[in-house]
């Protein structure tokens, strides 16, 4: 939605110019613990695995480290740590590091992790020369260096794939009292990071103060990726999909806020923070995710890259060429790292989200057009847009309402004049099929008689202070608390807001977006929550003081998280966990994908953000966010016509479609343009209907296999090395390639076409012409072109009759889409249920492969007893890259045989076979004879 334009309008006004205030935001420079870190380099680590302790027991072993004073002959036990090494199923491993015997106990994240990770056998395989090494089940071994401490990570061949520690960067601050020193032994030597600098024991940036009551915890690790020419991940930034080498400047940051503005090309922090990191070369994949919630930055360092100057390299890598290495430094919690072993790029993406989870199937609209606007203003308001759509015979599924529809901006409420009947609201939008989404953000308004406000503040239900009094922030309302979500009872509580008899107006079919959860403090430190801050901890024996609540800086990033849980958890209770909820948040953190989709946030109507849409939602989309988009037409600002055109054809290529802008732009509806625009804007959304089954097929594999549906080109084509970088283009699923047209005033625009070696083709699917993959082509590009290829080998199902709204095309007739690869066959998948229950977990679905090959198509119901009666027929077969006419068909359904009618279009090689009239309830087989 928006951020603090409530107080920087009256700057605006004067100042002109748009642009992130960098002043409100830390450098690495200005973060006590980022500063402290960077500079941390010690020659050799410090760490050394006590050999004598290790025990290698199920998936795991464990041992205790000591850091180790040497800088005398004898050795020096500093400081002693609980190591766990564990092998994970599916090639994954994970390496746990705490301090042996903390002063308090340090915060380990809570929710990203899907439930407990699945162990996997670990044997010790040898333990010789201070060097030990252990296999799991599937072949992978992890070689331990004892002293200086080491990790080598090994594939089924025996190569290394990822190293830890191999800079020395590991680090674990251990706790300490005020006062005295962190050294068991203190005769003589000290930990490196051990001098107390100003900062150890509070900070300040601009006004606000940080009392940092437990010190210094800052942890951080360094991975090093052998033989990797990129590393990806760790978004949310405005930055590339490759990162970058950042020894020049700032590290990246993670760490969730509200940045009014953001800039491009930035590494700075903005509202998400999913802290996992991919690697990928032509000899393999690999990542990690680094699992803390607390402010992290994150260095890299690609000595393949220009800017690496080489004797670094050759001093660093022994002349490798190739090598990536990145680490991760955070303010407070436990070292917990994943190492995920590949070996392709599909293989750590699914390794990733197996720990994090996948996103659930989404109710069917929430795939469809999205109208928003800060704000609708009115019911009038809203139901003359739901006619404008009806009248210009756009479709669209969604109206959304931002912050001013409450009553007074506490939520829960509705504005009593403005919003005077919702329920009638409500019933008008349902009965087109269309849906109503509401803002409900976390912050509170303090108001003595708002019932939210009351109930928090006599149970103590708020985040608390540093000094243990209600926390009170500066937001939309004004004076603002905010609930404290680590509470299961607050968390109950926030959820139980939700249900139809709390909450009158809504329905079934009234739908959340959880925005300002990073969480959005206008007077806070960096447009957030100060750190000291206090949040719940479940009560144990003799836990007082520092070890009785968690900080806001030990939870900060997941925050959001625990937000956006409570509201799925509502929407779901409301009506007995029948109907799929349908969430938006802007914060994100792992895990996030299990609740809610994402959008990037307040971007602004310029081409710029247009173009990083595609990079933003790539690297989302690895990170575990399939569901993701950004505001259509840019927040801030007006697009021009050919600026909203080009991200209409965009959106409607991108997992969330939404047009959203802001409360002081120009109205924008879609028929508010010329109506040259107008048709432009809905033959855009049009596309996007009639391949809305296409989507739904690709969301529910999503739910079933855990693959991005927005891939990288490298995700299917590992060994092409120019895919590499791309980040213009992307793959829906496996078979549609998308380079939507992101630059102003061209007639043209570069398509890189994937898969020679394998001699793909690639059809145009405005005009089904074959393309064969040579790598990069020029393609023409009129106003009203979107340049999508569908991948020679597939079938894409389709809906041509566009109707109001998606509910409305539920009975709707299916063409289906074959393009041949080289040996004439292809492949496809169809799912179809009733769109917005969880009946498909009882059968009542339908999912079935489509393959064509030997002159035959078959439709095949794959899921045994599917209990889905669908009334949905196959209306269209269109065959790309035939050539040769076949002279006659014949569609066999159960008994039935039926003579089929046939048309070729000579100049493109596409037959058509119309109204074959096969129920898509049943199996069925077509025959083409020569
Ligand atoms: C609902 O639709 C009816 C009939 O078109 C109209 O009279 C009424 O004003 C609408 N109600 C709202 C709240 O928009
Ligand atoms: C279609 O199904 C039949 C019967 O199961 C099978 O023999 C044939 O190979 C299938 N053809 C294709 C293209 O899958």
């Amino acid at each position: 939605m928006k951020t603090l334009t409530f107080f920087l309008v009256a700057f605006l006004a004067i100042s002109v110019s748009f642009g992130v205030d960098r002043n409100n935001f830390k450098t690495c420079d200005q973060s006590g613990f980022c500063n402290r870190l960077r500079k941390f380099k010690p020659e050799k680590s410090q760490y050394a695995v006590n050999l004598d302790t290790v025990i290698v027991h199920g998936s795991v072993l464990s041992a205790e480290v000591n850091t180790v004073d040497t800088s005398t002959e004898k050795k020096i036990i500093l400081w002693r740590y609980a190591l766990r090494l564990s092998a994970l199923k599916d090639g994954t491993f994970r390496i746990e590091m705490d301090e042996a015997d903390p002063l308090y106990p340090r915060y380990r994240t809570q929710l990203s992790l899907n439930g407990e990770p699945k162990g996997d056998s670990l044997k010790l395989v040898s333990n010789i020369n201070g060097q030990l090494t252990v296999k799991n089940g599937q072949g992978h071994s992890v070689v331990i260096t004892a002293e200086p401490l080491k990790f080598e990570f090994l594939d089924k061949k025996g190569d290394v794939a990822v190293v830890v520690n191999e800079n020395s960067q590991l680090l674990v601050e251990p706790l300490k009292e005020k006062g005295k020193k962190a050294v068991e032994n203190d005769d003589e030597g000290s930990l490196a990071v051990e001098a107390e600098d100003e900062s150890a024991w509070s900070e300040t940036f601009k006004s606000h103060h940080d009392s940092k009551p437990r010190g210094n915890e800052a942890v951080s690790i360094d991975i090093s990726f052998p033989d990797a020419d990129h590393v990806y991940g760790i978004p949310e930034h405005t930055d590339n999909f490759a990162l970058k080498t950042t020894t020049d400047g700032e590290p990246y940051r993670l760490f969730n806020l509200d940045v009014f503005e953001y800039e491009l090309n930035s590494r700075m922090a903005i509202y998400g923070a999913i802290p996992v990191m991919y690697s990928h070369g032509t000899k393999r994949s690999a990542g990690v995710f680094w699992h803390n919630s607390a402010e992290t930055w994150v260095d890299v360092v690609n000595y393949a890259e220009g800017t690496v100057v080489s004797s670094l390299v050759n001093l660093v890598t022994g002349g490798q060429k190739r090598r990536v290495d990145a680490r991760f430094m955070s303010e407070s919690g436990v070292v917990d790292l994943f190492v995920f072993l590949g070996d392709k790029p599909a293989d750590v993406f699914r390794q990733y989200i197996t720990l994090t989870g996948v996103a659930p199937l989404p109710p069917k609209f929430s795939l469809a057009y999205h109208q928003s606007r800060w704000n609708y203003v009115d019911q009038a308001d809203v139901r003359s847009v739901d006619e404008g759509f009806d009248t210009h015979d756009i479709p669209l599924d969604v109206i959304w309402l931002d912050i001013e529809y409450t009553d007074g901006k506490k939520y829960f409420t509705w504005d009593p004049i403005k919003f005077a009947t919702p329920q009638d609201m409500v019933a008008n939008l349902t009965a087109k099929g269309r849906k109503l989404v509401v803002i409900i953000d976390p912050h509170i308004k303090r108001e003595a008689g708002y019932f939210v406000h009351e109930d928090a503040t006599e149970n103590g239900y708020y985040v608390k202070n540093k000094d243990g009094n209600d926390y009170e922030g500066w937001c939309w309302p004004g004076a603002s608390s905010y609930l404290d979500y680590f509470n299961p009872v607050v968390s109950k509580y926030y959820s139980e807001r939700y249900r139809f008899e709390n909450f009158p107006g809504t329905s079934k079919d009234v739908h959340f977006w959880n925005d300002m959860n990073e969480p959005s403090v206008f007077n806070g430190p960096e447009i957030t929550m100060p750190k000291d801050c206090r949040h719940y901890k479940p009560p144990q024996d003799g836990h007082e003081g520092l070890a009785s609540y968690w900080e806001h800086r030990h939870v900060h990033n997941e925050y959001g998280l625990f937000f956006i849980r409570g509201t799925h958890e509502g929407s779901l209770q409301r009506a007995d966990s029948k109907y799929r909820p349908f969430i938006l948040t802007r914060a994100v953190f792992p895990g996030t994908q299990r609740y809610a989709a994402v959008w990037t946030g307040d971007n602004m109507a310029e081409w710029g953000h247009l173009a990083v849409t595609v990079p933003m939602c790539l690297s989302l989309a690895a990170a575990g966010v399939s569901f993701c988009g950004a505001d259509v037409g840019g927040f801030f600002k007006y697009p021009e016509a050919e600026l909203m055109t080009r991200w209409y054809q965009a959106g409607a290529f991108q997992p969330f479609f939404r047009a959203h802008s802001h409360i002081e732009t120009k109205r924008r509806e879609p028929w508010l343009y010329e109506p040259a625009t107008t048709a432009l804007l809905r033959e855009a959304v049009r596309r996007r209907y009639a391949l809305l089954d296409f989507w739904y097929t690709l969301f529910y594999e999503h739910s079933t296999k855990g693959l991005p549906v927005m891939r990288p080109l490298f995700q299917e084509f590992p060994d092409e090395e120019e895919t590499f970088t791309i980040d213009d283009e992307y793959l829906l699923g496996a078979n549609l390639l998308v380079r939507p047209v992101t630059e102003p005033g061209v007639n043209s625009v570069k398509v890189y076409l994937p898969g020679k070696e394998s001699k793909t083709i690639w059809y145009d699917v405005d005009s089904y012409k074959a393309i064969p993959a040579a790598g990069y082509m020029h393609q023409e590009v009129n106003i009203g072109k979107i340049p999508v290829y569908q991948r020679g080998g597939s079938i894409i199902p389709r809906k041509e009759r566009v109707r109001r709204s998606s509910a409305l095309m539920a009975d709707d007739p299916y063409t289906l889409v074959v393009a041949l690869d080289v040996n004439k066959a292809a492949h496809g998948t169809l799912y179809i249920d009733d769109g917005e229950t969880y009946e498909y977990r009882d059968s009542k679905y339908i999912y079935a492969n489509i393959d064509y090959k030997n002159n035959e198509l078959n439709y095949t119901i794959v899921n045994k007893n599917a209990k889905y009666p669908t009334r949905s027929w196959l209306e269209r077969v269109v065959i790309a890259g035939i050539r040769n006419s076949p002279k006659s068909a014949k569609l066999t359904q159960g008994d039935k045989t039926t003579a089929l009618q046939l048309t070729l279009h000579k100049g493109n090689d596409v037959l058509v076979v119309r109204k074959p009239g096969a129920t898509m309830a049943a199996s069925w087989t077509i025959t083409f004879g020569y």
